[in-house]
């Protein structure tokens, strides 16, 4: 049997190229070997995103619409809604018994995230996150889960509620495995170490060819070289990070160091080139993109199939718990 895969997004709007060399690439390279699954993770947006919530709706669309643009592909692997699986929060209150709450005080993304949106004290959902996040991952008992660095403490927790399960009632689920991306974090077009849209520093992948080649346009170069004829550092230079990670044309690539690095290049060219490439790089995930837009109803339909195939999942495993537990009653 393959080796299960999960992970996914908080649907808290667009993708941008930052997702793209961190994660969508890697999702659309392993879909073939895994069996995969992509959870919208609706109910963790609700732990710091509970007012205000008309644009919900457009941005589970929108998150659909980027996984499939840049090749998901729904034959092969499964994009569902975490809200459309009551076996998840089933699993999560059980699993709250399997953990403490000086543990999950202790879970590192907690401190960051209180104190980037200013929150004094957890809501019991915010603290439970890591839990909520258990369940998804251990409803479909996945083997592997690829997420950014910052999600490792979260997957910890994860195996450490599986084997005090499997220790306390039986071998039920595995022992999921984290599988972080190698690639380095993309910087913003400020400059700044990561591209975020909180930030407005991001390069959308719905964004259209004009967009594109204003952003990179104005975006941050060296700013040592004040002159084209200056030296300039190609080194941690977010234009040349770009270049490297986007640019097919290899050689193009290393004239522009070579000249740059020897002061006979301006900034406009460099920047012509770099926006050149990246609209070749988006023009496929724009057609893409075309073929879903405008058509929710096909939207809709991918996410009641997956979600009703994780809902089998989820009743099978739930079926296992209840055994294991020797509980009469629980679906
Ligand atoms: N917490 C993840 C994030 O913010 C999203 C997520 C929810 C997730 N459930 C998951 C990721 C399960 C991997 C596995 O990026």
């Amino acid at each position: 049997m393959k080796k299960r895969i999960l992970t996914g997004d908080r649907p808290t709007g667009k993708l941008h190229l930052g997702h793209y060399v961190g994660t969508l690439k890697n999702r659309v390279a392993l879909q073939n070997e895994y069996d995969c699954f992509f959870i919208i993770a609706d109910l963790h947006m609700l732990t710091t995103k509970y007012q205000d919530l008309k644009t919900v709706k457009q941005n589970i669309n929108d998150l659909v619409l980027d996984y499939l643009s840049v090749g998901i592909d729904p034959q092969k692997s499964n994009i569902f809604v975490q809200s459309l699986i009551p076996q998840i929060p089933s699993l999560f209150t059980l699993f709250t018994m399997l953990t403490t709450v000086p543990r999950l005080q202790r879970v590192p993304t907690l401190k960051d995230v209180m104190r980037d949106l200013k929150i004094e004290t957890a809501s019991l959902g915010l603290l439970s996150y890591p839990v909520l996040q258990a369940a998804d991952i251990l409803i479909v008992r996945a083997n592997l889960v690829p997420v950014g660095k910052d999600q490792a403490s979260h997957i910890e927790v994860t195996r450490e509620i599986a084997q005090r399960f499997n220790s306390l009632y039986g071998e039920v689920f595995p022992l999921p495995e984290v599988l972080i991306g190698e690639v380095p974090t993309l910087p913003g077009i400020d400059g700044k170490a990561k591209m975020s849209k909180s930030l407005e520093n991001a390069i959308y992948l719905s964004d259209d060819s004009e967009s594109v080649l204003e952003k990179v346009m104005r975006m941050y170069t060296d700013p040592t070289r004040l002159r084209p004829t200056d030296p300039g550092h190609v080194e941690g230079n977010p234009v040349f990070i770009y270049h490297e990670a986007f640019n097919k044309d290899k050689e193009e690539v290393a004239d522009l160091e070579k000249r740059y690095r020897e002061g006979r290049v301006g900034d406009v060219e460099v920047k012509e080139k770099l926006a050149k490439a990246l609209n070749g790089f988006l023009e496929p995930i724009r057609a893409k993109r075309k073929e879903y837009e405008g058509r929710p109803e096909l939207i809709e339909k991918i996410i009641l199939e997956g979600s009703e195939r994780i809902q089998a999942e989820g009743k099978e495993t739930l079926d296992l718990v209840k055994k294991a537990m020797g509980l009469k009653y629980f679906d």
